[in-house]
């Protein structure tokens, strides 16, 4: 009720708002501002602003006005402290999913990047697609980035040292952002929750973050130079969803989330900030897989979301490029809720 009043509410001002515009221009001959309504004018009509109206006319501006030609802009301008030009990337779990689209961000703003998955060939595909995509999008891009693919198993601390090794082995000694993608999610009561699983979940959750947060920060201690680590943690962690039971998930979130508080206290000192972005319900290959199976359940969250709508992996790319770049360098154990408001009601 409330937003089809202010929908409503919006369109009435619209006329005045076209007038307003219209009327200092020294070449707009004659618009009235006090018109009576049209007689086509119902306001109940669709596409009742999509009209011409004949009593506007323009004159063509005479030659000496018009502005000169200027060269197509062939680069986007963005602000320079957001160009991770330079810095290599390590993304967890970045063959699929969320992790995948934020490797993409990351690239298209200049950094190198190692995707990190248990799954090796689905990661191997994804730096190569990556790769596609950033030639198809820069022709006559001087460089190409370098964009790896290591098998790892997050929860496992020998492997990720050895796959931290070998990402320094292929990126010149050189890891400047960290994002911790790898998790999982997984439904059963309380009760019932077999006590394996729930290790799992753990493991590659929290422990999974920590083992890849403390290989990177080794590193960036070591080397005397600045980083960015960038958990991804869950809504989960702050609120309790519904109408799914997932206690253990929901824990490990608030877990990742306070992880990521205190190692950016801890590693202040050394110029590494640790933050965490805590997305809310995300349309991903799997999420929507799951959905279309269960169309309630995709009614339910989407009636407690007050933008209305789940949110698109794309929805996290400029949330994790200015978490990972010098945009956000005063920025450090903070929480960036990206839920579409779910957890302001
Ligand atoms: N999709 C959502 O709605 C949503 C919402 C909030 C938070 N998250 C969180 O975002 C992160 C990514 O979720 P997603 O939806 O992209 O999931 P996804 O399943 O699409 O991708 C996760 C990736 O992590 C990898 N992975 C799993 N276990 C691993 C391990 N032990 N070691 C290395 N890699 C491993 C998988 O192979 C996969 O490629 C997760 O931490 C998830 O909890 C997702």
């Amino acid at each position: 009720m409330f937003r089809a009043a202010s929908l409503l509410r919006g369109a009435r001002a619209l006329p005045r708002a076209r007038n307003a515009i219209a009327t200092p221009g020294p070449t707009v001959r004659q618009v009235s501002t006090t018109r009576p309504p049209r007689k086509d004018h119902d306001e109940t009509k669709p596409g009742r602003f999509a009209r011409t109206d004949p009593s506007i006319t323009v004159e063509c501006p005479a030659g000496g006005d018009v502005p000169s030609s200027k060269p197509v802009q062939r680069h986007r301008r963005t602000l320079k402290s957001f160009s991770l030009e330079g810095k290599v990337a390590v993304v967890t779990g970045g063959a699929r999913g969320l992790g995948y689209v934020m490797t993409q961000a990351l690239v298209e703003s200049g950094a190198d990047a190692a995707i990190v998955d248990l799954d090796g060939e689905e990661a191997v595909k994804s730096a190569k697609s990556l790769l596609e995509h950033f030639k198809g999008e820069n022709p006559d891009a001087e460089r190409l980035p370098t964009i790896t693919a290591h098998t790892s198993d997050v929860s496992s601390p020998t492997s990720v040292r050895s796959t931290i090794s070998e990402i320094l082995a292929q990126h010149n000694s050189h890891i400047d952002v960290l994002v911790t993608s790898a998790g999982f999610t997984e439904n059963f009561k309380a009760e019932d929750y077999p006590h394996d699983r729930m290790q799992k979940l753990w493991g590659v959750n929290v422990d999974g973050t920590y083992f890849c947060a403390v290989e990177a920060a080794k590193h960036m201690i070591e080397r005397k130079r600045p980083g960015s680590m960038v958990f991804i943690g869950s809504m989960s962690g702050s609120i309790v969803n519904v109408p799914q039971p997932q206690a253990p998930y929901n824990a490990a979130k608030a877990a990742v989330r306070h992880l990521a508080s205190s190692l950016a206290v801890e590693w202040a000192p050394h110029g590494i900030r640790v933050n965490c972005i805590s997305p809310g319900y995300m349309l991903t290959t799997l999420t929507r897989k799951i959905l279309d199976d269960n169309p309630e359940l995709k009614a339910k969250w989407t009636s407690l979301i007050p933008q209305g709508r789940m949110g698109n992996p794309e929805d996290l790319m400029g949330a994790v490029v200015f978490l990972a770049s010098g945009a956000s360098s005063y920025v450090t154990g903070a929480d960036l809720r990206i839920d579409g408001g779910y957890t302001v009601t």
